[in-house]
């Protein structure tokens, strides 16, 4: 459904943040970027909507021409919903007001200053009620504990009734009990929803747990990209400590020092 063709990017001042990567996301799939701070995981989600500008490279997004014309990445950002670890929500706002800036990329420019209609409302009240929120709707979003707050990003990204889900880190600064619901939540709304996601984590354990496939990055280099069920300690070290997987000759040696 999405296709990376030679992305790369460098920022400004000369840090190159990804190397010249190809890769395709599968519809329907769950995909979990791992790999240390620095590695380039949130730079190539945010390349996967143009929020950030690849050097080189095309992004291609199937049943839409490419997205240099405006129309197109228009279309293609509101069929994205984005998830962020902070900063997410309106704090002063209510949960439900939140949720439905979700349904902005569908409403005219002018439709922000106007009462929002039934279809925006009904649609955000379902989301808030997927993620088990509907009682809190009226609650101003301060009022929420984080887990809950994490929950609302994930209402507002589906009120957006997205194709595709990024997100970068979603449950990083939660509690590890707390982080472990709101990753299950994020999966099984993706799945009922049939919404394809592409999640960066740092929790290995959630990584394994959750997606059908692991995407390892390594100084913004792709070390690492296969299913999550054939993931190896060896692979786990290649993608943090850059350290290969030793052959069976390197264990045999190992073995007779
Ligand atoms: N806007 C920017 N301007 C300049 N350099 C940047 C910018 N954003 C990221 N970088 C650099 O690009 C590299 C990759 O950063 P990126 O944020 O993609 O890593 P990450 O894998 O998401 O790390 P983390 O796990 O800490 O979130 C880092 O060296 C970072 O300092
Ligand atoms: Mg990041």
């Amino acid at each position: 459904m999405l296709e990376l063709t030679d992305v790369s990017k460098t920022y400004r001042g000369g840090v190159q943040a990804l190397r010249r990567t190809d890769l395709v996301i599968q519809p329907g799939k769950v995909t979990v970027l791992l790999g240390p701070s620095g590695a380039g995981k949130s730079t190539i989600l945010r390349c996967m909507n143009l929020l950030v500008q690849p050097s080189t490279g095309t992004v291609r997004v199937e049943g839409l021409p490419a997205l240099a014309a405006r129309r197109s990445l228009r279309e293609h950002r509101r069929l994205t919903g984005m998830v962020f670890q902070h900063h997410q929500l309106i704090l002063r706002y209510t949960a439900l007001r939140n949720v439905l800036l979700g349904r902005v990329g569908y409403q005219r420019l002018w439709s922000v200053l106007v009462p929002p209609n039934k279809t925006d409302l009904r649609i955000s009240l379902d989301a808030l009620d997927q993620v088990g929120l509907l009682g809190k709707a009226l609650d101003r979003a301060d009022s929420l504990s984080g887990g809950q707050q994490q929950r609302v990003g994930i209402a507002r990204a589906l009120a957006q009734q997205p194709r595709l889900i990024l997100a970068d880190e979603p449950v990083a600064s939660l509690d590890p009990a707390t982080a472990r619901r709101v990753m299950q939540l994020l999966h099984r709304v993706c799945q009922e929803n049939g919404i394809t996601l592409v999640a960066s984590l740092h929790q290995v354990d959630l990584a394994l747990e959750h997606a059908d496939r692991i995407i390892g990055l390594a100084h913004g280099e792709v070390v690492y990209d296969g299913p999550a069920a054939d993931v190896s300690d060896a692979d786990l070290r290649l993608i943090y400590e850059g350290t290969p997987a030793p052959t069976h000759e390197d264990q045999l040696a190992a073995a007779a020092r």
